[in-house]
């Protein structure tokens, strides 16, 4: 029975990934009459249906939804123009979604750069211990490197219906994957090129980390599951948990705390045995993503769907949230902590806002990203104490440079 369940969820994953393009394609979609509307119809329609574009947030400028193509297909200069001439005068820049800036002390530099191939939708980017940049292309199934010293980028093509949702460095160099959509973890080794597959019972892999016992942690969302991989004897152990897990991070203690974007709980697992103990959040509506540990062992989280930055107590259970600056419908995403500070995105908002918080002084102070029209999925902070960052739609991964604070320039 068992048998015949995973087969089903295997053949329907299957279908659905090569079918569903095709019925968006032939969707009841009509683009408005005028020169450009066949071009639209023909370099738009091949990747995903024609409704991606009636119902994006769209663009005012020729020049916007010029740069945003770009990021996606190549075009004659005569047929670019026509199209973003035709994009701009009939998808205009839906109202409502300007990001509300704090301003403050802190000064930042956010440095981007585009990433090789089109259409790739590049995430999650990490630093590998050799101090190299990494992302992951999901769309195009690749892994990409920056090179520290001459920021030269190299792309690894993993194997093409794997879509790699985020990367693990392990010590020795090598760079391991969660392959969302073909059921595996795999290992690149990026000297040789060789990858090693390990199957895994949750279809979608979706993100990992190394424990400091060795063990490759990671969850799956849809299939709702949470994994451990040996490396060395590749040995794997999979549990089912509550709805759609998510992010995964390792407290100072080694109990792993796990954001859940299908219920409003997060929890606490213990890295041997795999049991969680579970936290509720106030509201039912309530959505995690992603979540970081401070100094003093506090979870601190987004809470995307009632638009708060959380602090969750683990010691007693309390739970304090403040409203993220763009308000209710500001989907904070992605959270880090440097210093004890969090940083966090706003990824509904256009431009998408990077947030800092300071829990000291309960000041806000916030930024619109350059390139900004998202999504940050995931951020990193580097060993130098900054925070990369990437943008899925722009194409492009990025470096946040924080300033230290004035007092303690020398
Ligand atoms: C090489 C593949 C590819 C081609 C060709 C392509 N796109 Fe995309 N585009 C993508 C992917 C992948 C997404 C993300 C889809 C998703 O998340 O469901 C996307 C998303 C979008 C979005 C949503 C906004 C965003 O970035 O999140 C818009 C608008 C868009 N494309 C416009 C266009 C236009 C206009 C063209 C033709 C000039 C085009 N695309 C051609 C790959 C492509």
């Amino acid at each position: 029975m068992l048998m015949w369940i995973r087969s089903l969820i295997a053949l329907t994953v299957l279908a659905f990934g090569t079918a569903a393009p095709a019925q968006a394609q032939r969707g009841p979609v009509s683009l408005p009459d005028g020169a450009g509307k066949l071009l639209a119809e023909a370099a738009c329609g091949s990747c995903h249906g024609l409704n991606t574009i009636t119902r994006s947030q769209g663009y005012d400028t020729a020049e916007e939804w010029r740069k945003i193509m770009a990021t996606m297909v190549e075009l004659a200069e005569p047929q670019e123009e026509t199209l973003a001439d035709y994009l701009a005068t009939h998808f205009p820049e839906k109202p409502g979604r300007r990001p509300t800036l704090i301003p403050g002390d802190t000064e930042i530099e956010i440095v981007e750069w585009t990433v090789p191939t089109l259409g790739q939708r590049c995430r999650d980017p990490i630093e590998a211990p050799d101090g190299s940049i990494w992302w992951t292309g999901m769309w195009a199934s690749l892994a990409g490197r920056i090179d520290p010293e001459t920021m030269e980028m190299e792309e690894y093509h993993l194997p093409p219906e794997a879509r790699p949702h985020s990367l693990i460095a392990d010590e020795d160099g090598s760079i391991w994957y969660t392959g969302n959509s073909n059921a595996t973890l795999g290992r690149l080794e990026p000297r040789t090129g060789v990858i090693t597959e390990y199957k895994t019972e949750a279809r979608d892999p979706h993100t990992g980390l190394f424990h400091p016992n060795g063990q490759l942690y990671f969850t799956a969302q849809q299939a709702g599951m949470l994994g451990r991989l040996d490396p060395e004897s590749g040995e794997l152990t999979e549990i089912v948990t509550e709805p759609r897990p998510y992010g995964i991070q390792v407290g100072p203690d080694g109990t792993l705390w796990i954001a859940y974007n299908g219920t409003n709980k997060i929890g606490a697992m213990d890295p041997d045995t795999m049991e969680i103990r579970f936290y509720e959040i106030a509201e039912a509506e309530t959505r995690i993503r992603r979540l970081a540990l401070s100094s003093d062992g506090m979870v601190w989280y987004g809470n995307s769907t009632m638009g708060r930055l959380g602090r969750l107590n683990p010691e007693t259970g309390e739970i304090k949230e403040w409203p993220s600056p763009s308000g209710p419908t500001s989907h904070p995403y992605a959270v880090a902590i440097i210093d004890d500070v969090i940083w966090y995105n706003e990824s509904a908002m256009r431009p998408e806002a990077l947030v800092r918080f300071d829990p000291e002084t309960e000041v806000f102070q916030s930024w619109a990203i350059p390139s900004g029209v998202g999504i940050i999925r995931r951020t990193w902070v580097t060993q130098d104490g900054d925070l990369l960052i990437h943008q899925s739609s722009s194409n492009t991964v990025g470096l946040v440079k924080i300033q230290p604070p004035a007092e303690s320039q020398p």
